[in-house]
């Protein structure tokens, strides 16, 4: 029972938001004339002292105490005698729980935003570098059109963003106190939760005493969040990836992420970037855990609840490594200029805008553009020759409209160049994204 029941094994890292939390339920208890000025100082200073103890490594944590409130409890016994029983007045530690892990979670927030921005910063940067450097765009992973470098990276910009956005979103209404809930049902002593909200950083104590100790929204919706993102950072790992093979060698990473093989002495493999497009799983992994705690759950707290902090614990440091080893791979990041522009060399990738000067210039429908385009993409096929290296007399034995200002349009830089809508993919559109982003994220 003891192994099964324990949570002191993983809880122990509560201690810090546990002590202030039982800290700032004191000075309320106090303030309130529940408890005694004499005994609230002697809680106080006790839990300043196990909060260097834990801190020096000096404290010794028992399972027989089962969690992180009862052994900070046991340790103030030990320390004040008597007072130490009466920190207990007016909270469960339902409630003393629910608020240590939100004020976790409040951290937890706040370090991945900063490791968000971070990397935003470091893609801009790149993006601003790269603004002019032409490559495949892919759908299906088939070159499309050309796009620049710069254009594709800021896309993750974007991802980032939202993933910001959601983060903020979760925090806004994780930042409700539920100290003073008590067990379930609040309690008859006089307390004052506005004041150990305040006390905690938080913006009002929670609504409602039994939702209070039932909820774990703040945890599903953080796990929510950080799972899109690591599914974000998958992505971005998974074209790093590909960038580094020998196909593309569109970029070159730093030996700060990448490892050698044991055997084959040229390798240099990316594995930093493997490992973030795996670690999504156990991120996403969490999120599953903790729904299906959480589902089918009367009201209010059920001891099932204590299995929410492994997955948390675990997704948030999950998150903040593949952040950090994505930060220092974009920073690091060294693109090749020469296979970018030369993957966009094959695929026809200006037949897009061939079709476009047809429907322009000549005046054709775009439908029947697409037609004419695609007998020309086949004329060059056959001869083994891109779009621009077909004669003027090939172009108009298809159609008779074509002249030579077609090969204006051919070039895989006057496509990007040409691509002015707004978020479209024009170099001069990259630097203004770039500049706008860095107001809008930075
Ligand atoms: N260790 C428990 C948890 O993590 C603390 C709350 C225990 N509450 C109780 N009524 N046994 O959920």
């Amino acid at each position: 029972m003891e192994a099964i029941n324990a949570s002191i094994g993983f809880d122990r890292k509560l201690y810090p938001q546990d002590i202030a939390a039982s800290k700032a339920h004191c000075a309320m208890l106090e303030r309130q004339g529940i408890i005694a000025p004499d005994d609230g100082k002697a809680i106080r200073e006790g839990l300043d002292t196990i909060l260097r103890e834990i801190d020096a490594g000096t404290f010794t944590f028992k399972t027989a105490l089962e969690d992180i409130h009862m052994n900070v409890e046991a340790r103030l016994k030990e320390l004040i005698g008597e007072p130490a029983g009466r920190l207990h007045t007016a909270r469960s530690r339902n409630d003393q729980v629910a608020t240590d892990f939100r004020l976790w979670l409040r951290d937890a927030v706040d370090r991945i935003d900063a490791q968000l921005r971070a990397l935003q910063t470091a893609l801009i940067d790149q993006a601003e570098a790269g603004a002019d450097l032409v490559m495949p765009g892919f759908t299906h992973l088939q070159a499309a059109q050309p796009v620049t470098l710069g254009h594709h990276l800021m896309a993750y910009v974007e991802m980032f963003g939202r993933d910001r956005g959601r983060f903020a979103d979760a925090r806004r209404r994780l930042n409700e106190c539920p100290l003073g809930a008590a067990a379930l049902a609040g309690t008859s002593f006089p307390i004052d939760r506005e004041m150990t909200a305040k006390a905690l950083g938080f913006d009002r104590p929670t609504a409602n005493s039994m939702d209070s100790v039932a909820d774990r929204d703040f945890a599903l919706e953080t796990l929510a969040a950080a799972s899109i993102s690591a599914m974000h950072l998958s992505r971005l790992g998974e074209e790093l990836v590909l960038w580094c093979n020998d196909g593309f060698a569109f970029v070159e990473l730093s030996d700060a992420f990448t490892t050698g093989s044991s055997i084959m002495p040229q390798k240099k493999n990316p594995d930093g970037a493997e490992l973030v497009r795996a670690k999504a799983g156990r991120i996403v992994g969490a999120l599953v855990t903790l729904l299906t705690v959480m589902k089918g759950l009367p009201m209010t707290y059920g001891k099932d609840m204590q299995e929410d902090k492994e997955p948390v614990f675990d997704a948030a440091a999950t998150l903040e490594l593949s952040l950090a080893c994505m930060v220092g791979m974009i920073a690091d990041m060294r693109p090749n200029a020469e296979n970018l522009r030369a993957a966009t060399q094959k695929g026809f990738l200006t037949a897009t805008d061939l079709a476009d000067w047809l429907v322009r210039v000549a005046g054709m429908p775009f439908r029947e553009a697409h037609h004419v385009t695609g007998a020309l993409v086949k004329k060059a096929e056959d001869r083994r020759v891109d779009l621009a290296e077909l004669s003027l007399d090939e172009m108009q034995s298809v159609d008779s409209r074509i002249d030579a200002s077609v090969y204006d349009v051919l070039t895989v830089e006057s496509a990007v160049a040409s691509r002015t809508s707004y978020g479209g993919t024009a170099p001069a559109n990259v630097r203004a994204a770039a500049q706008a982003a860095r107001e809008r994220f930075l």
